[in-house]
């Protein structure tokens, strides 16, 4: 792509108000900082600088531009960014389809294909019954048209001859998974498109409705664009409202979500039945930390909640508990009490400890002291993982009303189970990248390259100095950003990354140049780096030369190398 057009859009979109769209931005000083998206962020570690037009994250090494920040947050190719933001400030960026798509494009495609006949199927003469059995169920055309639900005929395999009419292979229809053999998958099922982030259908769940005794629904397996763990249902049309709301309700089923739609309930996603992934929790990370379980009310969905509870957790989220009763499931209860109750039970949602413990409290006789000292003492243990003084204060508080033990009593507990060591578990798999110790040499080329791109008289000097950089990664960056300074005539973090976006190897060194803070320097200071750096080359040039000698039998050509060796030391301290 035209690389002008990239200057261009990047020159115009002003990165503090663009990430500041995506998360909340304080400014402190002369740089702006929120929480970062990128990792599981307790303190706010995203740094936002106007100045330099970057970004970067103290804590997991994230760094970049607005196109590279958009590309992370929306898990996008480069191009595909430089077009959303073009679109926004009006400059329209021509794309051809980038390679990798390609290769999943005849998936996309049949999927596209299917959902459309599956829709049709639905709205067709043949599809009288199943429009009863949602008609009972209370979706209106208006939800089937939304959640784009189809249905797969019962016929053995209309599904795959139209799709074979239409060019493709049964190969690819078996591995697409809509077919086996030269079978339909889905065969007489209501069928729910499921879509990737991005709102792309990439999959189906598929309901039965006469009541066969077979499995109630069937999922796509998984496919190049279909990964279950990395698939959450309702989350592209999700994200505008969890974002707005600033919480996300997490469900079991999609049925649910799709119900708590039909009321304005849109910050809904599913699981669709399993635990969450670490995947799917850094989904969830992107939009909002702050968490609602609706799970079922029967044993299965309290397992559920306090499992999925504690994995959000610990990954520094914020729970709270929409708890069920009479083993309904929020489809069900809001078909049995109506939109206000299912409100109140979003503004009533209870803390994940208080749910823990009132599940504790379930069966529990307090009459037998032995059933009730244990009690108290698995929610004292409890108590004991909260961080907040209060609402520690708060619980203890309750433990003792309920329990009639005397407070103080209670304290003294939790105090000794405070003193203890606690183990701290980092259960979260979101392990943050740790960046091997770089040695002076490196640094010292780092630090060049920074003043390089950030104060441009840098440049000359080192175009001046004819320092040999050892390693190639850094010579070739020197090498582009001399380049770049002559084409353009400036130089600067932003547009120099967005230059070289495509190139992998320079990209990774570029992001840990970026995430460096230097002040302005002298020349001396560069000409100190430079040094270290041609030191470097000594020693590199000693230590191929001795082992040289360690290779060479003739005594006369040993004392030759030997001396060469003698005068490249001499001269190296003689530069210090
Ligand atoms: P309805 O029975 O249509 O109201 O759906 P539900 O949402 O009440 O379903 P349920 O609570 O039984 O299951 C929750 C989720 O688990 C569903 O959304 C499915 O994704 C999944 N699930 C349920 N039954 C099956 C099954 O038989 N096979 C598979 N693969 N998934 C299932
Ligand atoms: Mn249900």
């Amino acid at each position: 792509m035209d690389q002008e057009i990239i200057r261009k859009i990047r020159e115009n979109t002003d990165i503090v108000e663009f990430i500041g769209k995506y998360i909340p931005l304080v400014k402190k000083g002369k740089n702006y900082f929120g929480l970062c998206p990128f990792h599981n962020d307790n303190n706010p570690s995203l740094s936002v600088s106007r100045e330099k037009q970057i970004y970067k994250c103290f804590v997991c090494g994230e760094a970049g531009n607005v196109f590279n920040f958009l590309m992370k947050f929306e898990n996008i190719s480069f191009l595909e960014a430089v077009k959303i933001i073009g679109n926004e400030i009006g400059i329209s960026v021509f794309l051809d389809t980038p390679k990798k798509e390609d290769k999943n494009k005849a998936f996309y495609d049949i999927y596209d294909l299917a959902n459309k006949f599956y829709q049709n199927n639905l709205l067709a003469s043949e599809g009288l019954e199943a429009r009863k059995y949602l008609e009972k169920r209370s979706l209106d055309l208006k939800v089937i048209k939304e959640f784009q639900i189809g249905l797969s005929l019962n016929k053995r395999d209309s599904l795959t001859k139209m799709l074979q009419k239409k060019g493709y292979d049964l190969d690819i229809l078996n591995n697409s998974g809509l077919s086996s053999g030269d079978n339909d998958t889905y065969i007489n099922r209501i069928i729910f498109p499921l879509t990737n982030i991005n709102g792309i259908v990439n999959g189906f769940s598929g309901r039965i409705y006469h009541g066969e005794k077979i499995n109630k629904y069937l999922n796509s397996k998984e496919t190049p664009i279909f990964k279950k763990g990395e698939n959450l249902f309702n989350y592209n049309r999700a994200k505008e409202a969890v974002r707005k709301d600033k919480f996300v309700i997490l469900m079991e089923g999609f049925m649910a979500v799709i119900r708590a739609y039909t009321i304005d309930v849109k910050n809904c996603l599913a699981t669709m039945g399993t635990s969450l992934t670490s995947d799917q929790i850094n989904l969830i990370k992107r939009l909002t930390n702050v968490v609602y379980l609706c799970f079922d009310g029967d044993e299965a969905g309290i397992n559920a909640t306090l499992n999925n509870g504690k994995l959000l957790s610990d990954a520094n989220f914020s729970v709270k508990v929409m708890p069920l009763s009479d083993n309904l499931d929020p489809d069900d209860f809001i078909l049995k009490y109506g939109r206000e109750k299912f409100y109140s039970l979003i503004s009533n949602a209870i803390s994940y400890e208080d749910f823990k413990i009132r599940n504790l409290k379930k069966g529990i006789d307090f009459n037998n002291s032995s059933e009730l000292s244990n009690y108290i003492n698995l929610v004292l243990k409890e108590i004991s993982l909260i961080n907040d003084e209060i609402e520690r204060e708060i619980m203890l508080k309750n433990l003792a009303k309920e329990t009639n033990v005397w407070y103080n009593t209670l304290e003294k507990k939790l105090n000794e189970l405070l003193s203890k060591p606690k183990v701290v578990l980092n259960t979260s798999s979101l392990s943050l990248k740790t960046k091997p110790k770089k040695n002076k040499y490196e640094k010292a080329m780092q630090a060049i390259l920074y003043y390089m791109l950030n104060y441009k008289e840098t440049i000359t000097i080192v175009e001046n100095s004819h320092v040999y950089f050892p390693i190639e990664t850094y010579r070739i960056l020197v090498r582009e950003i001399s380049y770049f300074y002559e084409k353009y005539g400036y130089i600067n973090m932003a547009d120099f990354k967005a230059y070289i976006e495509e190139k992998k190897e320079l990209n990774e060194v570029l992001n840990e140049i970026m995430s460096l803070e230097f002040e302005a320097p002298t020349e001396n200071v560069i000409l100190g780096y430079l040094m270290v750096i041609k030191d470097y080359n000594v020693a590199l040039e000693i230590k191929r030369l001795e082992n040289l000698i360690m290779n060479e039998v003739d005594p006369i050509e040993q004392a030759k190398i030997s001396n060469q060796i003698r005068k490249l030391r001499i001269g190296s301290e003689n530069n210090d």
